[in-house]
């Protein structure tokens, strides 16, 4: 079964650490600026940051991740700023780790998408753990994907990784929506020239040359808030992709 969201889309990359959750997390609120209904599912069980990025206060005291494991509960997302939001991070005491086999992620991923009252919504975003293994090859088993965004650095390295998992996701035969390059250069707070921090990835190694559609640039900046209009860009292409199905 699929929530209740008209497009469910993940949002991943090769590459751990390029801002996945940075990005899905912006995005969530400028799709929010657009007038849509936003979910926002962190997927990555044994990493997960959305909590602390949105300054959601994690339990001291539950275990409610061992109550959760066991049976037929149910959880209502919890909503900050219009957004509704799930995370195994509100299921654990802080110091707590998920203790789960890598097989069984996909069947933890479905409580997620079932076992929680998602409430009427015009996308669900899935902030996927890195890399292209056990969930994300369990993902497409659990839930009926829109499509995926694809994130990546501007190094050579993060387009090399990120076309193999634009490549895992064409031949799991989920359509790729678009791609963000973020932290893609650095504005001088002096003079505002440009600077690219890593050497850009060469024309022909890039996702684009791969077809991937370009939906926005992130640059590398501590404050994103400045950075709205590209967010509101980005969503806009991505809206634009989602209803032309
Ligand atoms: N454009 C940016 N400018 C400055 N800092 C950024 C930017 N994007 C992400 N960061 C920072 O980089 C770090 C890694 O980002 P984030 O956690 O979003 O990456 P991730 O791809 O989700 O990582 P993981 O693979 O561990 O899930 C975080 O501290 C985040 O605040
Ligand atoms: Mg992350």
């Amino acid at each position: 079964m699929t929530p209740a969201a008209r497009h469910v889309v993940a949002v991943g990359s090769g590459k751990g650490g390029v801002g996945k959750s940075t990005v899905t997390l912006k995005l969530a609120f400028a799709l929010r600026r657009h007038g849509w209904k936003v979910g926002l599912l962190d997927a990555d069980l044994y990493g997960p940051d959305i909590p602390l990025m949105l300054g959601m206060k994690r339990d001291q005291e539950a275990k409610r991740w061992d109550f959760w494991r066991r049976g037929d509960v149910r959880f209502e997302p919890l909503e900050r700023d219009g957004l509704q939001v799930m995370s195994v991070g509100f299921l654990l005491a802080e110091r707590q780790a998920v203790t789960l086999a890598a097989p069984l992620l996909g069947a933890a991923l479905r409580q997620f998408v079932e076992q929680v009252d998602w409430r009427a919504l015009d996308v669900l975003l899935i902030d996927l753990p890195p890399g292209s293994a056990d969930l994300q090859q369990q993902l497409f088993g659990v839930v009926a994907l829109a499509g995926a965004v694809v994130v990546v650095g501007p190094q050579d390295v993060a387009h090399l990784d990120g076309r193999k998992f634009v490549d895992f996701l064409r031949g799991a035969d989920v359509r790729v929506l678009g791609g963000v390059e973020n932290m893609s250069g650095l504005q001088c707070p002096h003079c505002g020239q440009r600077i690219d921090v890593f050497p850009p990835a060469a024309a022909n190694r890039a996702i684009w040359s791969d077809g991937v559609p370009l939906l926005g640039r992130v640059p590398l900046d501590p404050d994103l808030d400045k950075h709205a209009r590209e967010f509101d860009r980005i969503a806009a292409g991505l809206v634009t992709r989602l209803e032309a199905g």
